[in-house]
């Protein structure tokens, strides 16, 4: 397999390409919605009902993040390499809410569940860096209806982000490859079918077989660290990053 024969790439990133930097999954054992209810924390309603839970389910994580211990894996670099190398359109497409994908080198990243880092006015939708806690009182002064800010993040219900980009990118993509996600979110878990239909040949990296494994042309078990950097040195064959 080599990067020459493809022209559009589309990777797809789940938890388990961060779960290594040391960043909880969702659904592996210990995962967070072992611990916490996703109705209660990651939906509309849910921060409606107790803004002060939901934002200190988010600060809890945001302080983890910044901690000094969490850095970009070897998955997160490789990725960035093969960005860099490739000379065709690249799209890196991630669940994640954290920035280790930037942190690695990408930089046609689209956070389509939102960024952790990051608040936003309910009113204007304007998006500001944050890296501090936040809580029921910090305002948004955007415009003149001064409203609370709410993290950055797109809950159950809401709409994912940057979905034109993406589906233009998936509707011409010749290779797709998923990453450490157990396919159970759509639309994210629907990109490998929308590839598909246009002839992309598609590859899934996990630690085990996602729950839509069977739309894959490849499988390959294992964890990102090691698979990753491997996959690369074989799309990029001057390189060896593994
Ligand atoms: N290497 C590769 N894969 C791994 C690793 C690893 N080191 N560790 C875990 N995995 C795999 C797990 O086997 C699992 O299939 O990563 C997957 C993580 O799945 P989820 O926890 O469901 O995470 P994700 O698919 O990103 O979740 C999608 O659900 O709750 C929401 O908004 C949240 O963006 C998230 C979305």
């Amino acid at each position: 397999m080599s990067l020459n024969q493809y022209k559009r790439i589309v990777v797809l990133t789940g938890a388990g390409v961060s779960a290594e930097s040391g960043i909880n999954t969702f659904r592996d054992k210990n995962g967070l919605w072992e611990k916490y209810r996703l109705e209660d924390v990651a939906t509309l309603a849910g921060y409606k009902k107790d803004p002060t839970l939901v934002h200190d389910f988010y600060n809890k994580r945001r302080s983890d993040f910044c901690s000094e211990d969490i850095e970009p894996n070897a998955a997160h670099y490789a990725l960035a390499e093969l960005e860099k190398e490739f000379n065709g359109e690249f799209l890196l497409v991630t669940q994640n809410i954290d920035d280790l994908h930037e942190q690695a080198g990408s930089k046609n990243v689209i956070h389509m569940h939102g960024e952790l880092l990051k608040a936003r006015c309910p009113n204007t939708n304007q998006v500001i860096t944050w890296m501090n806690d936040m809580d029921i009182n910090d305002l948004c002064h955007c415009c003149q209806y001064p409203s609370n800010l709410r993290p950055h993040i797109v809950w159950f219900g809401e709409m994912p982000l940057g979905l034109d980009i993406i589906y233009h990118h998936l509707s011409q993509a010749d290779l797709f490859i998923a990453i450490g996600t157990s396919g159970t979110v759509y639309p994210a878990a629907g990109f490998v079918e929308e590839a598909k239909s246009v002839g992309a040949y598609s590859i899934e990296v996990n630690l085990e077989g996602s729950e839509i494994q069977s739309h894959f042309d490849k499988i390959q078990l294992g964890k990102a660290t090691e698979i990753v950097p491997r996959l690369v040195s074989a799309l990029l064959p001057t390189k060896s990053l593994a």
